[in-house]
């Protein structure tokens, strides 16, 4: 086991035997995680960086199978952000020592390009110390590059699953791997520190998929890295189907370290979701980001793509005094900068 975690963090290729053994075997999955902290100490050292998440709107043309927020979903109650209320919470967020704001949201086309290239330079212009992270889909390569003038930093736009056939299994026709796959390409040509991801234990999903899901991070080389549990949503087609497991969660977030030491990957709200220690180990296990939520809290609630999705107490920005608590506890430290890669 030893011998393949130093050739995956030496950048070598693995057999799929190899790979297979990782993701699945039976040896200490401690072991791993222990290699994994290891490697992230080597750039990181014990440094966790905090995003402050501003859900700007639940509206989406998207009918992806899994998300709670799909098109088809008439249950939700739809939301979209007003701007003074989008500065209101980056305030907020400011105040708490958030150095990065995220805006995230389903893809509305209220949100034109000119829409969110005021709003990018009105965050970069009142906190020129600030990153802007978009999170806001799959748009024309033009978009990206207009927000990336107006200043915008960073883009999430995971991937979901590297494999096609099972991309198809968990969207509907209209959604195409190939176009996601470009925009990512799109959006690292452009200049953007990028940010892919996929969910562990998606339905269809076995340990082949994981496998393309490794070898994608390996080309692709992306700066962030977003890794959660699949967790039903009870108004998706997708409902009855059980939630990833803790413990692959886990290891992917160790491989995905050991894959791309210097990248940015996030102890998800997903795995704080299914596990009352989830972020905190997964932050033992490699992770190095922790996504607090930013949002008014009168509409947290609509902005669900999962069941029971955390938004209090240690996921939320007031939240922030115990998150930091729990962090030492778990041997690291919150570090209020923009937490650029190195
Ligand atoms: N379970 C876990 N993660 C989900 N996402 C959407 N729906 C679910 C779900 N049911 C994730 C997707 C998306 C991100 C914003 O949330 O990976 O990219």
């Amino acid at each position: 086991m030893t011998d393949l975690t130093d050739r995956l963090a030496a950048g070598e290729e693995l057999f799929d035997d190899e790979w297979r053994f990782l993701i699945e075997g039976y040896y200490d999955k401690q072991l791993l995680f222990y290699r994994a902290d290891e490697v992230r100490r080597r750039y990181y050292e014990t440094d966790v960086y905090i995003r402050g998440l501003i859900e700007i709107s639940n509206y989406c043309r998207n009918d992806c199978l899994y998300c709670g927020i799909r098109r088809s979903n008439a249950d939700v109650s739809r939301y979209r952000l007003a701007e003074e209320e989008i500065f209101a919470c980056c305030k907020q967020g400011y105040e708490l020592g958030f150095r990065t704001f995220v805006l995230q949201g389903g893809e509305d086309a209220y949100h034109t390009t000119e829409r969110v290239a005021e709003l990018v330079s009105a965050i970069k212009e009142k906190y020129p110390d600030c990153a802007v992270t978009l999170s806001l889909g799959e748009r024309p390569r033009r978009d990206y590059e207009i927000w990336y003038q107006a200043g915008a930093d960073r883009y999430l736009l995971r991937h979901e699953t590297a494999s096609r056939s099972h991309y198809e299994k968990l969207h509907p026709p209209e959604q195409s791997h190939q176009r996601r796959m470009e925009c990512l390409r799109d959006l690292k040509q452009i200049g953007y520190q990028t940010g892919a991801g996929f969910m562990v234990g998606s339905p269809f999903q076995k340990t082949e998929e994981l496998i393309t899901d490794m070898r994608f991070l390996q080309e692709v080389q992306p700066h962030m890295v977003g890794i959660g549990p699949f967790i039903p949503h009870h108004d998706t087609p997708f409902a009855g189907e059980p939630a990833g497991s803790l413990e692959r969660t886990l290891t992917m977030v160790a491989l995905t370290r050991l894959t791309l030491p210097k990248a940015l990957i996030p102890a998800t709200t997903a795995l704080g979701t299914i596990h009352p220690q989830g972020r905190e180990l997964g932050l033992k296990a490699g992770a190095n980001v922790v996504m607090p939520n930013l949002s008014p809290m009168a509409v947290r609630g609509q902005y669900s793509l999962y069941d029971n999705k955390a938004c209090t107490g240690q996921e939320a920005a007031e939240g922030l005094a115990a998150l930091k608590e729990s962090v030492a506890l778990a041997g690291y430290r919150v570090v209020e900068s923009r937490g650029d890669a190195v």
